[in-house]
């Protein structure tokens, strides 16, 4: 019987792969999960393995966090020796993280079949570790699952082979419509005392944005300034990577409510119903463009072309000026779009194309 090892280390792949877990589940495939330990602490790991109800991976080769080269290179051992033992036909990786990237290089080393999810999407920016991870996974994988017909013709231009590639819509969508109603009666809102639609909600964690003092500043700044300008709560979940800087950066702002990392059904209300999301996550700027909210991106690129052409997002860069121009420019739109991120069946897609391919 064909066996799927499904590789994942951080809190958007667990939360990416959800849809395709379930799926396996209730097919009863042969499957199992490798978890890298890229992200450790409870609240960016164990929480959603809980909350969305999966089995606790097979494997959990804690890793942790180290240099971008200690970070693969780890992996990268831990994960062939798993290989080895388990014989899986399948090894399917989401997304670009350094897991990600460690999972699809072992395999492929060893002549098993990769598949990417999410594969084709590109900012040109060599500067980002994900970028780098993800042009490569690409190029390593047997199937290539393109969340949009955008992401595929990236593919295509670099020469990936058509036959490899399939457009199924992004797993979150599956994992948003599959859990937004259970996060309808969250009460997170009466505990921070915030109202629907009053509040702005940040996250910020890149790397190229926090580990360099001038960005991080003039994105906190900006922060500052919204708040001030809107008379608005202005929430940030706060990224372990970021809570860090921040403590080594020592800068006097006022009116951002710093928090801890939300679970997955409380940030879902958060985010569903704030005023304007302002992020540099890649889920986050997908989350915020399925749930109808306007979101101002903190970069000078995205991988997510296809939010910015319907209007649904903007880039604002780091500089505070920018960031509240670009709040009032979206809070001045209408906010009607389509999402073009998929169904919400792309785990579906996804399963039946390796078992029709396997077969
Ligand atoms: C990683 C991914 C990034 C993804 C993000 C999701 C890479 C290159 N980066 O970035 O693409 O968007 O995950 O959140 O793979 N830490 C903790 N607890 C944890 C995890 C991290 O305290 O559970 C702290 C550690 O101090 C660590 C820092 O956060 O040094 C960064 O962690 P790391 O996994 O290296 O990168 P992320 O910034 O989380
Ligand atoms: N998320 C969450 N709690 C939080 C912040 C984010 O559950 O406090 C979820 C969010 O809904 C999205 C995912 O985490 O699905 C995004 O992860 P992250 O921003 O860490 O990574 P990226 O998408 O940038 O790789």
């Amino acid at each position: 019987m064909l066996k799927i090892s499904i590789i994942l280390g951080t809190r958007p792949e667990i939360i990416k792969m959800s849809p395709i877990i379930k799926k396996l589940e209730c097919l009863r495939l042969n499957y199992f999960i490798l978890h890298t330990g890229q992200h450790y602490s409870y609240n960016m790991n164990k929480v959603f393995f809980d909350q969305l109800k999966l089995p606790e991976p097979s494997y959990n080769l804690g890793i942790r966090s180290g240099t971008q080269a200690e970070e693969v290179g780890k992996m990268l051992m831990g994960v062939e020796t798993i290989l080895q033992k388990e014989s899986a036909e399948i090894v399917l990786v989401e997304g670009d993280t350094n897991s990600v990237l460690a999972g699809a290089l072992a395999a492929a080393k060893l002549g098993i079949k990769v598949g990417h999810v999410e594969a084709g999407l590109r900012s040109y920016d060599k500067e980002m570790p994900e970028e780098i991870n993800r042009v490569l996974t690409d190029h390593l994988s047997d199937y290539l699952f393109a969340p949009t017909e955008n992401s595929r013709q990236n593919l295509l231009k670099e020469g990936i082979d058509e036959e490899k590639i399939v457009v199924t819509g992004n797993t979150i969508v599956d994992a948003v419509y599959q859990n937004s109603k259970l996060s309808e009666g969250n009460n997170v809102l009466e505990e921070l005392g915030l109202e629907e639609d009053d509040y702005f909600l940040v996250t910020i964690h890149r790397q190229e944005n926090v580990d360099n003092k001038e960005r991080f500043h003039g994105i906190l700044k900006g922060l500052e300034s919204i708040g001030e300008e809107f008379e608005k709560p202005v929430i940030y979940p706060i990224h372990p990577r970021s809570r860090k800087m921040l403590n080594e950066l020592s800068i006097n702002v006022s009116g951002i409510r710093f928090m801890n990392p939300f679970d997955y059904l409380s940030f879902l209300h958060l985010e569903s119903r704030a005023k304007v999301i302002l992020t540099d996550s890649g889920g986050i700027q997908e989350d915020a463009c399925i749930l109808g909210v306007p979101c101002v991106t903190l970069r000078d690129n995205t991988e997510r072309p296809e939010t910015l052409e319907i209007g649904a997002n903007v880039l604002a860069g780091t500089s505070s000026v920018e960031i509240v121009e670009k709040v009032r420019s979206i809070l001045n739109k209408k906010h009607d779009w389509k999402h073009p991120f998929g169904d919400g069946k792309a785990a579906m897609r996804i399963v039946n194309e390796l078992k029709h391919r396997f077969s």
